[in-house]
């Protein structure tokens, strides 16, 4: 089933080719034309509009799953391309679960520009907010992000390098990390204070632990190598530390601008018009 419909899609790509007159160029590329509404903030909104109305009782609020399968992790259902998305949510998917929808194409299109943006890289898509005014947000001392993060060699090292963020995550996922951090309750990076057995105490982030030491890293980036010897107590929370609290912090207007900053961060350049 999942290798006859990428074969399909394969076959439709290549015929799509052959029929364009400037096949070379798009062979370049490696894609066609997109619909206009792909990345578009305000068909995306509309999308996510019409999908809490139809989809979201069988694929979840925040596409998670449910009676309908997970629509935000890749590996858990296969690629489709834009024209295959569109279809399937056209027509269902007979003989499973899933409902045909009616609606005009246009809207259809819509629901297909938000499914697309819970997977694609952020870069991708056009976001409502400033980047400009999300970057003096990002780096003012209200807000802090910079004495943890860093982005092109600037800023603090106890939480993930942000200067490839766009590239690599939806917009969704950046927002959820940054209004709802906890959220998961999975963390890669867990806040730790080690009280030495000589009355010093280093507080970081957990990099490794083996029942014999323990590294740790400072917010200048400095590691250190402890022996579970030399140390009296260890309080390792089972939280990062980022913080929880910024969605009250930050006004609706900055988180927008910031998660716009943010997912403009890419360390290749990105060519919107390669991709229209
Ligand atoms: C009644 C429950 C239900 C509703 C409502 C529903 N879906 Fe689905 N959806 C499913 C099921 C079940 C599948 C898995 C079908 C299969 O077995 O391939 C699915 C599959 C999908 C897929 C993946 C198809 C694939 O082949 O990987 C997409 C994308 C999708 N749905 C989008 C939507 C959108 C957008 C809407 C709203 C317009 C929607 N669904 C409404 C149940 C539903
Ligand atoms: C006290 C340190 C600290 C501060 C301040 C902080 N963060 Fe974080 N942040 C972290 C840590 C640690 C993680 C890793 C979270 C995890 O794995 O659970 C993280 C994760 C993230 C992520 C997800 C990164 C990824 O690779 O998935 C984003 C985006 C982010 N923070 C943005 C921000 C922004 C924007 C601000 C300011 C508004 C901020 N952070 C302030 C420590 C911090």
């Amino acid at each position: 089933m999942v290798a006859a419909s990428m074969w399909h899609s394969r076959i439709g790509f290549v015929g799509a080719l052959a029929c364009a007159s400037l096949w070379a160029q798009h062979a370049v590329e490696g894609e066609g034309k997109k619909h206009p509404a792909l990345g578009d903030p305000q068909a995306i909104a509309e999308g996510q509009k019409l999908y809490m109305a139809s989809c979201a009782g069988c694929h979840g609020p925040k596409g998670q799953g449910g009676r309908g399968p997970n629509l935000r992790h890749r590996g858990m259902w296969h690629p489709l391309d834009d024209n295959e998305l569109f279809k399937t949510i056209q027509k269902g998917v007979p003989g499973a679960d899933m409902p045909a929808t009616n609606l005009p194409e246009d809207k259809i299109w819509q629901l297909v520009a938000f499914v697309r943006s819970l997977t694609a890289p952020a870069i991708e898509n056009r976001v409502p907010g400033n980047p400009e005014a999300g970057e003096r947000v990002f780096w003012s001392a209200g807000a802090g992000c910079s004495n943890c993060h860093r982005i092109l060699g600037r800023g603090g090292m106890l939480g993930p390098d942000l200067s490839n963020i766009g590239a690599t995550k939806p917009v969704e996922e950046i927002r959820e990390s940054v209004v709802d951090p906890h959220a998961d309750g999975f963390h890669h990076y867990r806040a730790v204070t080690a009280f030495l057995k000589n009355g010093k105490s280093i507080q970081g982030v957990a990099r490794n632990r083996t029942n014999y030491s323990i590294q740790i890293q400072d917010a200048q980036g400095q590691l250190h190598l402890l022996s579970i010897a030399e140390v009296a107590d260890l309080k390792i929370s089972p939280r990062s530390p980022m913080p929880g609290d910024y969605a009250k912090r930050l006004t609706p207007q900055q988180l927008e601008d910031l998660i716009a900053y943010l997912s403009r961060q890419s360390v290749r350049p990105y060519n919107a018009a390669e991709k229209k």
